[in-house]
């Protein structure tokens, strides 16, 4: 155990556990996704898997896995910036900085705004503090209607918008992710390059474009149109 610890607290050990901790929140991203595009099929079956969600035995084992994951993922990641900062003389920094890529450079800023908007997130539909509410909350088998929440919210540019905005950032921050795991993973010789160059983008595209089509096809009615 304590030798495990000792691991961790090296770069290496802090950059597996950055990969292994943005790999299964990548997985729960891509599952999120999928269930929420249920919305595609209607009420019944987004309100229902809602509902099989809430009252699953395993919910608030869930929940708690889910948060370990991003405290260790965001706390670790920014132990790591520090130290590679603090590592780097300052000409060779801005040297690196010119000519690091775009993604790569934005991570920090991406990570930050991400956290902010799961926040944000978190009081519009869990809490359900922020954005329209739907009266009454419950649909016609006692299920939370997280359908109607879903359209009512969307139904608000400002809403929709902010969520757009947070998919693009997802999205440059997944490119990135993945092509940081792979090289964390060891994956790193010249032959993979041309998959991972690829296996990234479409990953980060499935997952944010997934996500982002919802609110925008809420705003152009094709969900929730005729209701
Ligand atoms: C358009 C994008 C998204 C939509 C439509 C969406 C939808 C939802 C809905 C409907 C819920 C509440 C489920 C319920 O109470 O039954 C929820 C909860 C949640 N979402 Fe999202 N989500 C989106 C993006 C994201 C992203 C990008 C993240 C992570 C960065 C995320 C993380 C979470 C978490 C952690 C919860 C709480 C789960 C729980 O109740 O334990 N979501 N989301």
């Amino acid at each position: 155990m304590n030798r495990m610890l000792r691991l961790f607290r090296t770069s290496i050990g802090s950059k597996l556990l950055v990969a292994a901790t943005g790999a299964a929140l990548i997985g729960f991203l891509f599952v999120h996704a999928a269930g929420n595009l249920l919305v595609l099929k209607g009420a019944d079956a987004l309100n229902g898997y809602a509902d099989w969600l809430q009252g699953h035995p395993l919910l608030w084992g869930f929940r708690a896995g889910l948060l370990l994951l991003f405290a260790v993922h965001i706390g670790v990641s920014i132990r790591l910036a520090h130290e590679n900062r603090a590592a780097r003389p300052h000409r060779y920094r801005r040297i690196a900085r010119l000519g690091s890529r775009l993604p790569g450079r934005l991570m920090p800023v991406s990570g930050g705004l991400l956290l902010a908007f799961l926040v944000f997130h978190l009081l519009h539909l869990t809490v359900r503090t922020v954005g329209p509410m739907v009266e009454p909350l419950h649909d016609g088998s006692g299920r939370v209607d997280v359908y109607g929440l879903l359209v009512a919210g969307f139904s608000e540019p400002w809403i929709a918008a902010v969520y757009v905005a947070a998919m693009v950032l997802l999205g440059l921050h997944l490119v990135h992710a993945i092509e940081a795991l792979f090289q964390t993973l060891g994956f790193n010789h010249d032959s993979y390059q041309p998959l991972i160059r690829v296996l990234g983008p479409a990953l980060a595209l499935l997952i944010a474009g997934g996500f982002a089509s919802i609110p925008l096809l809420v705003l152009v009615g094709v969900i929730g149109g005729g209701s």
